[in-house]
């Protein structure tokens, strides 16, 4: 199987090299799909990368020459930071419970059926590095494709929560001057232990931290990205604390799961044995998030949009979050090894 992100190499290494591709660019081939609407911004189709594949504006150039129309640019900071050392991916053996999942070599047949873990830390360029590139981003767009940009904060030891809303203020601002269309502010990481990354599980500190992203980017749209909520009601609560500043929720991010090899060991080391789990194996609870999450949204008449998120990898599994609610579908780790996935689904939607 082809991989375009090179599990053997560093993510400096991958940052540099840009996406492996090796089939040429089909765009000519995506089929000319009506129009539609996004936030209100017209867009080829409602389907998307999320945030963490495209490290930077050479990632980009190679999913949007694909067809891929929502493309995400993975979350920055405000300050340079590394990744966690490798491995940082690993593909893993599914099943549906909560206990561990394992690291395998043998992948299915079918990649579609891939699940993978993830555990890199969110690391991040300086800005001065990634406001240039966000805007080299934009120019390699193809008519009716979409820039969103992640951020997250940074908190050190003994910032208030002002400061941490700043930090995410900040980093939107500059998205959104260097060219975004969207930002979206990453409010959960199931490999982040600090505040940044369990922000969705506050209600009152969400409404905080939206409001203050809004009053720094003015009218640019504003995506929030939330993992799965322990019960309904909290997730009910969030969606009402931030319906006035937000103008849609990315749901969900990977869910965490203990990651071991078949010994026990654990694959991203002692630091981080839970990590983000994706692929085949979330698709089903991501489904139950959207459309619990829809249901709120249209009985409470909340003004938000919904992009959803959770083992795509085919025209079945948009279709589920289609059915269940979303206006938009974003793929995360099926895109790296099914790069062409785009174009299947466009054929058949
Ligand atoms: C390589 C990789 C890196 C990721 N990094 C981020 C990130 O920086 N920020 C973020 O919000 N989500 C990140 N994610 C999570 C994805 O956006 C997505 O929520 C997750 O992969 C579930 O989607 P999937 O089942 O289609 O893979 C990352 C995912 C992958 C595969």
């Amino acid at each position: 199987m082809d991989c375009a992100y090179d599990l053997a190499a560093t993510y400096a290494e991958n940052f540099q090299r840009g996406p492996r591709l090796s089939s040429p660019p089909n765009v000519s081939v995506t089929p000319a799909n009506e129009r539609v609407e996004f936030l209100g911004i017209p867009v080829n189709s409602r389907l998307g990368i999320a945030a963490g594949l495209l490290l930077n504006a050479k990632w980009i150039e190679g999913y949007a020459d694909r067809g891929w129309d929502l493309l995400t640019y993975k979350t920055v900071r405000s300050s340079a930071r590394d990744c966690y050392p490798p491995p940082n991916w690993a593909f893993v053996n599914a099943d549906a419970g909560e206990g561990p999942v394992y690291a395998t070599d043998d992948l299915p047949d079918d990649p579609a059926d891939i699940s993978s873990a993830v555990c890199f830390g969110m690391p991040s360029m300086s800005p001065e590095f990634w406001r240039e590139d966000i805007a080299r981003a934009k120019t390699v767009l193809h008519d009716g494709q979409l820039l969103i940009v992640s951020v997250v904060a940074s908190p050190e030891a003994g910032w208030s929560a002002e400061q941490v809303a700043d930090d995410y203020a900040q980093c939107a601002a500059w998205a959104a001057e260097a060219g975004a269309d969207v930002i979206e502010a990453n409010y959960s990481c199931p490999n982040v232990c600090s505040a940044e990354g369990q922000v969705y599980c506050d209600a009152s500190f969400s409404e905080m931290v939206t409001q203050t992203i809004r009053s720094a980017i003015g009218v640019t749209p504003l995506l929030l990205k939330i993992g799965v909520f322990p019960d309904s009601e909290k997730q009910r609560a969030f969606l009402h604390a931030v319906a006035d500043n937000a103008s849609g929720i990315t749901l969900v991010n990977g869910i965490a799961r203990e990651v071991r090899h078949a010994d026990g060991q654990p694959v991203f080391g002692d630091d981080y044995v839970k990590a983000g789990v994706m692929g085949r194996i979330i698709h089903e609870p991501c489904v139950t998030a959207v459309r619990e999450a829809r249901a709120v949204i249209d009985s409470e008449k909340l003004p938000l949009a919904l992009a959803a998120v959770g083992g795509v990898s085919g025209a079945a599994d948009f279709e589920d979050f289609i059915g269940a609610g979303a206006d938009v579908v974003m793929c995360g780790s099926s895109p790296m090894y099914l790069p062409d996935l785009a174009v299947e689904i466009k054929h058949s939607s």
